[in-house]
């Protein structure tokens, strides 16, 4: 079939979903909802044979869903409209919820229902709901909902309230006033049910010395108390504020006002300071070590380490990558054979820290000390001689987070996971020993090809390119389970033995081959001329990404549609530059 996949943004989901219609035989095109004329045109060019919107905030032209069956996925159980559907579950405290595939309408949300899946509700942020439970349902509806596209007795049901189990109603947009903290009052329970309503966005609009400052990933801390509202602790980047019956940890927060590159989410504790200072009112919190917001963890069992690192987005700065390599170092000195990297809850990695870059004085200086720490970081991985690594990932990861876990011995991977391992939308060249780990596993051709392409990729589709050894479980327990027997599997004396002597021959005549010193020198000569180069289009690619910048127009390598439509204007009106097309199987 053809599919026209009309979205918002290029998120999560629905790089999942272009990825899974791809695999599924389907052609498939995306287009940005940026404008009504945009979609009309989109579907004029394409002609597609049914239309999915796996994240649409805009409104469908009534052209397009008249004429062309439109599917829209909404992250709310059956009845549920509005904008806002996540947010009031999660801030009202619900159990369950659910995710419907409806029709296109007239009204938003109102259309024929094609299927409807509910879950429980996880005490989380509502991205990472988001990003798990929702997607994972999502999934599974456009899969059904193609199947019942072909078969001509199946008829979507109508919205009707009076249908048992229909629990959904109409829901206005929640506003920053329906989300507000009563300090004084709200309970741990509810400042972070109100917190993880907002997070990842909008964020709940608090103060810090009198100025509106939103507030993101919050975490319950279990002890510490004080007068309500009051700041009573700082940890690494985030700052302890009391409840009415307790305290939480609040990880980022991002100024409403002031110069613009201090007006994006960065770790709360370096909000408050960079405002103490413009206000000259010094603060004096205690500098505490709290289980709840440490980013980085490890433990043993079996002969095995499991190091967990939860950063915030998956992005990770200087210090990040400092403490992730010294942690490593301690974990590779305890009695374990096996040395597993975890990830976090969210994401597993997304490389350099965009918004520490913007926010730092000198970008391009942190820059460069950002990609040295990473490179660091990598590089102990690799120099692993008495351990065996396994990379777990349980979450999407993207540039050199995604190309970090290359690094290990064995990688293995959730379903469903998407992996963006690539640079060039961020106009970087891309370091992490890339240009040594990715050839390694899949050849130099189609190594360049990931890299050029520019294209996410799912797990299933890195174990075909041998980027993966193992494809477990979506289900997040099935999941953790098969990653621990694996783990353990690679412990036992003789396999253990194994590996280490294959690794270490390995390691040695790749060294022979060329030095790993050489591939970083290369790698970071070209991202020194991306980092301060006159013609590098790095900052402008960066400041846009950590602003929400809009997209002009939908790129190229993913609107098959526009690229013939192109190609044919270049012939016309001269030649344009073409962004190379496609996926990396079957695209
Ligand atoms: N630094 C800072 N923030 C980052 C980040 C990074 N390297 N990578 C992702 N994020 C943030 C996004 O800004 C977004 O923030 P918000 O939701 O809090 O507003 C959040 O993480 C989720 O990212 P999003 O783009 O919505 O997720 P996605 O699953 O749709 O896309 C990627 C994932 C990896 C394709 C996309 O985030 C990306 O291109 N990241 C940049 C990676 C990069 O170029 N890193 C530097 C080079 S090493």
């Amino acid at each position: 079939m053809k599919i026209l996949l009309i979205a918002s943004s290029f998120n999560g989901l629905t790089q999942r979903l272009h990825r899974e219609l791809v695999m599924m035989g389907h052609t498939v095109s995306v287009e940005l909802a940026l404008n009504p004329r945009l979609m009309l045109e989109a579907v004029e060019l394409f002609e597609p044979d049914v239309i999915i919107c796996p994240f649409l905030k805009e409104r469908i032209p009534d052209e397009i869903w008249k004429k062309h069956v439109c599917l829209v996925v909404h992250p709310g159980i059956e009845g549920d409209r509005g904008p806002s559907s996540l947010d009031w579950a999660v801030s009202g405290g619900m159990a369950g919820w659910g995710v419907t595939l409806l029709q296109a309408a007239r009204e938003m949300d109102a259309g024929h229902i094609w299927g409807t899946k509910d879950f429980p509700l996880r005490a989380a942020s509502k991205a990472s709901l988001y990003r798990r439970e929702v997607t994972m349902q999502a999934v599974q509806l456009v899969r059904q909902a193609l199947e019942n596209i072909k078969n001509p007795k199946f008829k979507p049901r109508p919205l009707d309230y009076a249908r048992a189990g229909v629990k959904g109603t109409l829901r206005p947009a929640m506003q920053q006033a329906d989300r507000k903290i009563d300090w004084q009052r709200d309970t741990t329970d509810t400042v972070l049910r109100k917190i993880n309503a907002a997070d990842s966005a909008p964020g709940v609009l608090d103060e810090m010395f009198d100025e509106p400052v939103y507030y993101y990933g919050a975490r319950r801390e279990p002890q510490r108390r004080g007068k309500p509202g009051a700041l009573i602790a700082r940890c690494g980047g985030a700052i302890c504020k009391a409840t009415a019956d307790g305290a939480v940890w609040i990880r980022m927060a991002k100024r409403k006002y002031g110069p613009d590159k201090a007006c994006i989410k960065l770790p709360a504790a370096e909000v408050l300071d960079a405002l103490a200072r413009e206000k000259n009112r010094p603060v004096r919190l205690p500098a505490v070590k709290a289980e709840a917001c440490e980013e980085i963890r490890s433990h043993e069992r079996n002969g095995v380490g499991y190091l967990y690192f939860d950063f915030y987005n998956g992005a990770m700065n200087t210090e990040q990558c400092r403490r992730l390599r010294q942690e490593l170092q301690n974990l590779k000195k305890r009695p374990v054979k096996v040395i597993t990297l975890m990830g976090g809850e969210d994401f597993w990695g997304n490389g350099i820290h965009l918004n520490s870059i913007e926010a730092a004085p000198d970008p391009a200086a942190e820059s460069w000390r950002n990609i040295q720490a990473m490179d660091d970081l990598v590089e102990e991985i690799i120099l692993s001689p008495k351990h065996v690594t396994v990379a777990a990932l349980r979450n999407n990861a993207g540039a050199g987070g995604a190309i970090m876990p290359l690094a290990c011995d064995r990688v293995v991977a959730r379903d469903g996971v998407v992996l963006n391992p690539h640079y060039a939308t961020m106009g970087l060249y891309g370091s992490e020993y890339w240009t040594y780990l990715l050839p390694r596993r899949v050849g130099e051709v189609r190594a360049r090809q990931i890299i050029r392409e520019c294209m996410p990729m799912l797990a299933r589709e890195a174990l075909l390119l041998d980027l993966a050894d193992e494809l477990f479980d979506e289900d997040w327990e099935r999941y953790h389970e098969s990653v621990v027997g694996y783990a353990e599997s690679l412990a036992r004396p003789d396999v253990y033995r194994k590996c280490i002597a294959w690794k270490q021959e390995q390691r040695k005549a790749d060294e022979k081959r060329k030095p790993l010193a050489q591939y970083r020198e290369e790698e970071l000569e070209q991202m020194h001329a991306n980092f301060f180069g006159a013609k590098s289009e790095y900052h402008r690619a960066r400041h846009d990404f950590v602003h929400k910048e809009r997209a002009a127009r939908t790129p190229l390598r993913l609107a098959l549609h526009r690229k013939d439509y192109s190609a044919q204007q270049a012939v016309e009106t001269g030649p344009e530059k073409l962004l190379p097309l496609g996926g990396v199987i079957g695209g």
